[in-house]
């Protein structure tokens, strides 16, 4: 009797993917066009070792209910080969004794709570959700192994696009669309990286289902060459709202390394969008300037995280700190403790001043004011650039136009972040700021000229011939 086959690769990329060895790659990347089966070759791939007690491999999804989607397929696999599943977060436990663990990135704290453990193989689905590489690396620095003769691997997939987009571009070496496997080893760690480019066309179960093809022909540009053809190169972003702004900055040269300026103070704007998610841009201004000088993004942390934050940078880089700014709203927003954000940053030593209230499309009308006197500083705020970039009006579908209102995504806590700076550019002073006096500049040509001389007497006499007058005579 034949045996039943109940999965095999279907394609080359897939195929290439499980092939690279963990001793020749400590990281895998499958990424590019959707449904190129990414998703199905990493369920696969983590079977390598299940006969291995020792085995322990973590699944990292970012959100649960997408998680959810990957344990349903992956059961359809791993039940009949007899892993049985347990608990919540789902494990998968093996025969042999080896455990398939599963997390998701909602709860707070989610990216540290693997430290310190140890998972040789680990999975990260979606890694284009994941919006910063520190999270990332964080996550990763707990696939390590010291089981003799299990080495450690990681492969993640992903599509282009998304808040992942520019830092998985830059850690892979990505541009346009990669037609082979790329490799490279990190320049700090020297461990060894690959990625596999995944096209929709690869994957026979794909590739001929009209329907499919016609919900890829039928996105908006810059989502299409992204997902229909993996492409990697800069997205159009129809309806941007500083498109313009960003090319003059670009051309003016107020895009590139801005230096700290140890004479100025650093002020940090704050924006607490939802999900958790917190974006502060450290800011340096003087008269007619404007910088961004530093920019740090993160989620599912608590305040205690921010404030050592910036205490790091003070450390490192030397910041001096002047005022602190949140918008009106955070005084509302209750945490769990029933305290005010305002009131848990008290505590702690930060004292935030409060972003007037104003609506979003003047905002962003004061952004545009601002824009012509403002640094960014590309390499320390890729992120809020890249953010910066993608900020942009909702299209209507029906009405074929753009609405007024901007599309809230990955980019809208660094824009929010940059709405407030421009609200509070002018109460960015610096210590020793004094007030300002306007005075004339000194004329190099004498304008005296015309102008009798003050001989010192009395305004009623002045310019007079005293002589005349006949007193200068009996002197
Ligand atoms: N080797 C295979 N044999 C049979 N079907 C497959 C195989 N690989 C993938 N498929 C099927 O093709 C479809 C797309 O695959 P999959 O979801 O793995 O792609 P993906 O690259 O993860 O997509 P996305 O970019 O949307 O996450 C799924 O229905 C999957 O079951
Ligand atoms: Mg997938």
């Amino acid at each position: 009797m034949q045996t039943e086959v109940l999965w095999s690769p279907n394609s080359s990329p897939q195929r290439m993917v499980l092939q690279l060895k963990p001793e020749d790659f400590f990281e895998v990347g499958y990424g590019g066009a959707r449904g190129g089966g990414k998703t199905a070759a990493g369920i696969a791939w983590l079977l390598y070792d299940k006969d291995n007690p020792h085995l322990r491999a973590l699944i990292i999804r970012k959100q649960s209910k997408d998680l959810n989607d990957w344990i349903d397929r992956a059961r359809q696999i791993y039940e009949p080969l007899g892993a049985v599943i347990k608990g919540n977060p789902a494990e998968f436990h093996w025969p042999s004794g080896a455990i398939f663990r599963t997390g998701h990135l909602n709860d707070a704290g989610a990216y540290s709570a693997y430290v310190g453990h140890e998972y040789q193989r680990m999975l990260i689905e979606e890694l284009n959700l994941i919006p910063s590489e520190e999270n990332y690396l964080k996550l990763i620095s707990s696939c390590r192994s010291t089981v003799a003769g299990l080495r450690p691997q990681v492969m993640s997939n992903f599509n282009p696009s998304d808040a992942g987009f520019y830092w998985i571009r830059k850690r892979f070496g990505l541009h346009g669309i990669p037609r082979k496997a790329i490799t490279m080893a990190d320049p700090s760690t020297g461990l060894r990286r690959i990625f596999i480019p995944a096209l929709t066309r690869d994957n026979p179960a794909l590739a001929s289902d009209p329907q499919y093809n016609a919900f890829l022909n039928g996105l908006p540009d810059g989502l299409r060459q992204a997902w229909r053809d993996g492409s990697w190169d800069d997205p159009i972003i129809k309806g941007a709202y500083y498109a313009n702004e960003l090319d003059q900055a670009r051309r003016e040269g107020r895009l590139q390394r801005v230096p700290y300026d140890p004479r100025l103070k650093v002020h940090t704007v704050w924006d607490l969008g939802i999900d958790d998610a917190m974006s502060i841009g450290f800011w340096q201004h003087k008269q007619n300037y404007t910088a961004l000088i530093d920019y740090y993004e993160n989620e599912n942390f608590g305040l205690d995280h921010y404030r050592a934050k910036l205490e790091e940078f003070a450390r490192d880089k030397k910041y001096s700190y002047g005022k602190h700014f949140a918008p009106h709203d955070v005084n509302r927003r209750e945490l769990s403790t029933g305290k005010t954000i305002i009131q848990l940053a008290a505590e702690i030593g930060l004292k935030f001043e409060k972003v007037p209230m104003v609506g979003v499309a003047d905002g962003i009308q004061h952004v545009r004011l601002m824009f012509p006197r403002t640094h960014l500083s590309e390499p320390t705020c890729e992120q809020a650039v890249n953010a910066f970039r993608n900020y942009r009006r909702e299209y209507d579908e029906e009405l074929l136009k753009f609405k007024d209102t901007p599309v809230h995504d990955w980019s809208s806590h660094a824009a929010d972040m940059l709405r407030y700076a421009s609200l509070v550019e002018d109460e960015m002073t610096n210590e020793g700021d004094i007030p300002q006096v306007v005075i004339p500049p000194r004329p190099r040509e004498s304008i005296y000229e015309g102008v009798e001389e003050d001989d010192g007497r009395h305004p009623m006499f002045r310019g007079v011939d005293i002589g005349k007058m006949g007193h200068e005579k009996a002197a």
